[in-house]
């Protein structure tokens, strides 16, 4: 048995991934119906006990480095702040991020910050309050705008923005959106859409390409491949007129990262994937609840990610979509 979270194409998975709740507070129209989604109940989620047993058991024995909590939105998951402070607590301590749409964050940033958050990627698709309130169905840019301030003033650097284009939505804002970044400085990334989405909404020809995002913004800007190692991160960064100012494509379907990919998920309700796209789940919930030892849970773990398979699949003929919609995964 190797300690390490390992797969058979030799990939370690020091990265893990938390969602806290698959509610949201936003319903964006390419992830979500207007009405929602039907929502796990209270007794199918993890207590913050279960969750922070699951994460020092990652951390200490499977040797994960990294810790990134998402949702849904994790900033409406109760006790969010005591979850990252016990986190904070594990040894070696592990870094500690969040992926969020930033609604509330005015607010809590700097508690966050205390209690030992490093850093925050926030979402914004649109600079124009009109589209905002279309593509996320509710009007709320301002809170989102103040909430990115706030994080940049508690701290929680490099704050990066996530912007997903879609065709005849927010396409021709890419210039704007970089514009503004780079004048706030913020680290922007365009992100391919996925087919992910509860709708199966998701074609090829409205996904706006890595390709055509580059295009527009070299229209504007000279980008230069960034010299800093990639190591598994998704995105592929440009400096901006020669820097400092950087800006990331993530471009999962049309230059798929998966070969260099280091994370492992752990759902609201327990369940561990070893890939966005895997077909299963392993559920570790049950294991918690039934008085299994720690070496049982870490044994499932890694069972889980040696099974992992080499690459999504979106792609290939054949490709099916996983169950879980992108919002209950935790992206
Ligand atoms: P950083 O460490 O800040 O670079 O985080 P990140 O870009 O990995 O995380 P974030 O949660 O901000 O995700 C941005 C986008 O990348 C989202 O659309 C995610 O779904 C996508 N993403 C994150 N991890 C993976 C992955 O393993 N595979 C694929 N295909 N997409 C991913
Ligand atoms: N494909 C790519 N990115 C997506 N996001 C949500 N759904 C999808 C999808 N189907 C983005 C959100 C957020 C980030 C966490 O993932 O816009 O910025
Ligand atoms: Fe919520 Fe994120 Fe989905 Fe938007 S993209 S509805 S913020 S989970």
């Amino acid at each position: 048995d190797t300690p390490l979270l390992v797969d058979r194409f030799g990939r370690v998975a020091k990265d893990l991934r938390v969602s806290l709740t698959d509610r949201c507070n936003l319903r964006c129209t390419y992830c979500m119906p207007a009405e929602g989604l039907d929502w796990l109940q209270k007794d199918e989620l993890l207590t913050d006990a279960e969750l922070i047993r699951l994460m020092r058991i990652a951390v200490v024995d499977l040797g994960v480095t990294d810790i990134r909590f998402t949702g849904g939105e994790p900033l409406l998951r109760r006790g969010l702040e005591h979850v990252i402070a016990a986190t904070a607590e594990l040894e070696p301590r592990p870094r500690m991020s969040m992926t969020s749409n930033g609604i509330g964050l005015k607010r809590r940033a700097q508690s966050l910050k205390d209690a030992g958050l490093n850093r925050i990627n926030v979402s914004l698709d649109t600079l124009d309050p009109d589209r905002f309130a279309t593509l996320t169905r509710r009007d709320r840019i301002t809170d989102v705008l103040d909430g990115l301030d706030a994080a940049r003033a508690a701290g929680l650097e490099p704050v990066k923005v996530n912007s997903v284009l879609l065709r005849g939505m927010n396409e021709d804002e890419a210039v704007p959106l970089l514009r503004f970044c780079v004048e706030n400085g913020y680290q922007l990334r365009f992100i391919e859409q996925m087919p992910l989405d509860p709708q199966h909404g998701w074609t090829r020809t409205n996904m706006v390409t890595a390709e055509e995002i580059l295009t527009m913004l070299s229209a504007a800007y000279t980008l230069t491949p960034s010299e800093t190692p990639r190591g598994g991160a998704p995105a592929e960064r440009w400096l901006v007129d020669g820097g400092p100012a950087t800006v990331g494509v993530i471009a999962s379907v049309t230059r798929p990262f998966c070969a260099a990919c280091d994370r492992t998920r752990l759902t609201s309700d327990g369940q561990i994937r070893n890939c966005l796209f895997s077909q299963t789940e392993t559920d570790l919930r049950t294991l918690l609840r039934d008085g299994s030892p720690d070496e049982a849970i870490a044994d499932a773990w890694r069972a889980t990610m040696w099974a992992k398979a080499a690459g999504h699949g979106i792609n290939d003929a054949g490709f099916h979509q996983p169950d879980r919609p992108m919002s209950a995964i935790g992206g």
